[in-house]
C-alpha cells in the first residue's frame, strides 16, 4: 500500500481478533513511532505493551481505580471495566513523560507523543494488522497510572488496541476538505 492510500484511508477497527503484531513487526512499528515530530528531541513519548494475562492484570486496576473513582460501582460495572483490555489480543500505552523545558511547553510534547500515537496505528495497518485509540476514564487516573509505573510527569495519551480486523471494515465517513481548509488572505 502507497504512503497516501494508507494515510486517506486509514480505518480504525473497534472489533479485534488474534493475530496482533509479532515482535518482529512491532520493532518495525516502533521505528515509524520514533519518527514523530519532536521539537528539540526530548523524545517524550513511551510504550507499555500489554499482552496475555497482563490484560487481565490490567483490567483489575481498571476496576480498582473506578472503585475509587465511584465507590458505589457495582459488580456487574467493575466487570466491565475487567473486561475493557480482553477486547484486543495487544494493548499499547502511550504516554508522554513531560519535562519541564524552555522552548518545549507541555502541550508540544504530548502532541508529539500523540503523533507517535498515530503513526503507531499507520505502520500497524501498512502491516496488514488493526487498531483503534482509545482513551476513557482511565487514561487520566492517577491510579491507573501509577499501577503501569509511570511517573509523576508521565500522562496517558491514549490506550492503542491492536490485533487483526474482525469481520468487515466500517465504511469511510465522506469529508470535504472545504469543510476545514480556508485560505487565510491576510487582514
Ligand atoms: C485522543 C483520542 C481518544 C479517543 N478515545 C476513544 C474512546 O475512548 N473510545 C472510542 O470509541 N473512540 C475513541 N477515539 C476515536 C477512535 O480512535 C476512532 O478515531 C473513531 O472510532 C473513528 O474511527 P476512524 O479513526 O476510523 O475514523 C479516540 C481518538 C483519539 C484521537
Amino acid at each position: 500500500m502507497d504512503a497516501l492510500t494508507l494515510l486517506q484511508q486509514r480505518n480504525s477497527a473497534s472489533k479485534l481478533c488474534e493475530p496482533a503484531p509479532d515482535a518482529a513487526e512491532m520493532a518495525e512499528v516502533f521505528a515509524a513511532a520514533a519518527r514523530a515530530p519532536d521539537h528539540a528531541r526530548l523524545r517524550p513519548w513511551r510504550f507499555r505493551l500489554v499482552e496475555g494475562e497482563a490484560r487481565r492484570r490490567l483490567g483489575e486496576l481498571y476496576a480498582e481505580a473506578a472503585l475509587r473513582r465511584q465507590p458505589s460501582l457495582g459488580e456487574a460495572e467493575l466487570d466491565k471495566y475487567r473486561r475493557q483490555p480482553l477486547r484486543a489480543p495487544m494493548l499499547i500505552v502511550v504516554s508522554a513523560v513531560v519535562q519541564q523545558h524552555p522552548k518545549v511547553p507541555k502541550i508540544e510534547q504530548l502532541l508529539s507523543a500523540g503523533c507517535a500515537a498515530y503513526a503507531s496505528l499507520l505502520a500497524i495497518e501498512a502491516l496488514g494488522y488493526a487498531g483503534i485509540w482509545r482513551t476513557g476514564d482511565h487514561a487520566f487516573d492517577r491510579h491507573v497510572m501509577s499501577g503501569l509505573g509511570m511517573l509523576d510527569n508521565e500522562e496517558i495519551v491514549g490506550f492503542l488496541y491492536v490485533g487483526s480486523r474482525d469481520g468487515a471494515a466500517k465504511p469511510l465517513p465522506e469529508v470535504a476538505a472545504s469543510d476545514f481548509v480556508e485560505t487565510w488572505m491576510g487582514l
